[in-house]
């Protein structure tokens, strides 16, 4: 048993769509969250700058002394998931892409056309369609980046035609001419225009790895003895920007009851360490 908190980071909001399925599941478990709002989005940035900035976050997510770290970002996790786990050898580290890929392939096989859609960063790497096939070479992939998403969603231009022109501008074509029959959402952002997307295309089936890396933290938590079996802390969101739109969006998650979730919000400049 170990009540430390889980520490989990992301370029800006899109890491907190893993928190809910993690309070669903392990209720006992705290979280301290990072979200890089003053410098996202990591998508379309060099990967040395990428890098540089995941290393400072795990740097200071383990000075917080987290029992875990989830790079709740496709891009990071993308990018240099290996890397931290060898900086940090002491603590486990998970990358969102592995739980996904080992879903896809545990469900999908040589009839499915998969669409992987992601940051630029993401696509580029080749890294779904690397894990993926190491598992299961049957199953057909097809990667596309949708870079427009993570601006408009960190904007919370959601629930309209902006967003909805946009979903069809990336994918229309993208679904029509591979026949993609599943869609995996590979950036933490994508869950939150999920609804957008399963409207748009009713007939096409979705993988959201935020839900999928819950059952990894699980396992890995109760090999290691870890699990929480609950404590009074609090879950504290540190943000580079306390931005307005993070805020509103943890008030979402905890459905407007963040005083009685025992919630904390601070503002965490990385470079002056304050
Ligand atoms: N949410 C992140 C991901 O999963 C990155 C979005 C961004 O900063 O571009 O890829």
């Amino acid at each position: 048993m170990d009540n430390r908190p889980i520490g989990f980071f992301d370029s800006g909001l899109g890491g907190l769509t893993c928190i809910r399925p993690l309070m669903k599941k392990l209720p006992e478990e705290k979280i301290i969250y990072f979200g890089d709002t003053a410098r996202t989005p990591y998508g379309s940035k060099a990967t040395s700058t990428i890098k540089a900035f995941s290393n400072e976050i795990a740097e200071f997510l383990v000075s917080k002394d987290v029992k875990m770290i989830v790079i709740a970002c496709n891009t990071v996790s993308a990018t240099c998931v290996d890397e931290l786990q060898e900086r940090f050898p002491q603590i486990p580290i998970v990358g969102i892409i592995q739980p996904a890929a080992c879903k896809v392939a545990d469900t999908c096989g040589s009839g499915n056309n998969v669409g992987i859609i992601g940051t630029k960063v993401t696509i580029a790497s080749g890294e779904y369609e690397r894990r993926i096939h190491e598992l299961n070479s049957d199953v057909n992939i097809y990667q596309t980046p949708c870079p427009a998403y993570v601006p408009l969603i960190e904007e919370g231009i959601i629930d309209n035609d902006i967003m909805d022109l946009t979903i069809k501008y990336y994918m229309d074509d993208f679904i029509a001419a591979n026949r993609i029959d599943t869609v995996v959402l590979g950036c933490t952002h994508y869950p939150l225009i999920e609804k957008n997307i399963r409207r748009i295309y009713p007939d096409v089936k979705i993988i959201n790895p935020s839900d999928v890396i819950v059952d990894t933290i699980e396992r890995i938590l109760a090999e290691r003895d870890q699990l929480a079996d609950g404590s009074d802390a609090q879950n504290t969101f540190y943000a580079s920007d306390l931005s307005e739109n993070f805020i509103n969006m943890i008030e979402h998650i905890f459905s407007g009851e963040t005083e009685d979730a025992k919630v904390k919000f601070k503002n965490f400049d990385l470079e002056k360490g304050e």
